[in-house]
């Protein structure tokens, strides 16, 4: 049986500020064995890892991302607002996360933030940078928008998409298929044991987020799905190890 995946969302972001640096090393210490972040692009067409498509929450700059160059964004403060002692934390690139683990064996979650904003290219550029580091084997690439999935399937065969969706769908194992998925990217209060089951049946895995509570926690290891993705990997690693 393949482990569970310990997913540690934008890194361990209960304890450092979100998709940064800090917050993914601080994920591999905890015991992650994956690590969940998103990515948007920015004027000068750099993959940079920042939730929102604006700069207020998590930098002291402002506007959106892709106004920015990279060097630009390079200038501002990712770690403040979350603590004093995170102060000079930049907002990361792909490439310097893809490099961090390509030799830890971790399972990276690319979340590609094209919802709101068409990023033009944003789905060949992941690729290309996941290849370059010849880890097409360890990402799964996901997003709530799922014609870029699609497209992502298209371009990179090899490599996996999972599908982000809020709602109670029917038979998602079905739309997986549908949309050429391998995994169910489901908000935490939809999934259901049996559904988890003949997902499972069908090539499907779920990978539900963001899995705070201990008790949701337990209750989803004994689902056996296939990863969890939460805000507290040490939480997680703990009860996947005892
Ligand atoms: O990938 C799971 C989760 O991160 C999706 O929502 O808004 O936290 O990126 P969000
Ligand atoms: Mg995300």
């Amino acid at each position: 049986m393949t482990e569970m995946i310990n997913f540690a969302h934008r890194g361990a972001s209960a304890v450092c500020p979100e998709n940064t640096m800090a917050a993914f090393r601080k994920a591999l210490e905890f015991g992650a064995t994956g690590i969940e972040t998103d990515v948007q692009m920015t004027k000068d067409g750099k993959l940079v890892l920042i939730h929102d498509e604006i700069l207020k929450r998590t930098t002291d700059g402002q506007g959106f991302v892709k106004d920015h160059t990279w060097e630009e964004l390079q200038q501002l403060d990712a770690g403040s607002w979350f603590h004093e002692q995170f102060r000079g934390e930049r907002i990361p690139s792909l490439e310097q996360l893809l490099h961090l683990t390509k030799d830890q064996g971790t399972i990276i979650n690319i979340e590609l933030k094209n919802g709101i904003i068409q990023y033009a290219e944003l789905e060949e550029r992941v690729i290309a940078a996941v290849r370059s580091f010849g880890m097409e084997e360890r990402v799964v690439i996901s997003s709530f928008n799922h014609y870029s999935l699609v497209k992502c399937k298209s371009l990179a065969p090899e490599i996996r998409t999972g599908l982000l969706y809020m709602e109670g769908l029917y038979r998602p194992w079905e739309y997986a298929k549908t949309a050429l998925a391998d995994a169910l990217h489901a908000n935490k209060y939809a999934v259901l044991p049996e559904w988890v089951e003949e997902a499972k049946a069908n090539g499907i895995v779920y990978h539900p987020f963001t899995v705070n509570d201990p008790e949701e926690m337990k209750k989803l290891i004994a689902a056996n799905v296939a990863g969890i993705i939460t805000d507290h990997p040490d939480l997680l690693h703990r009860l996947l190890n005892t």
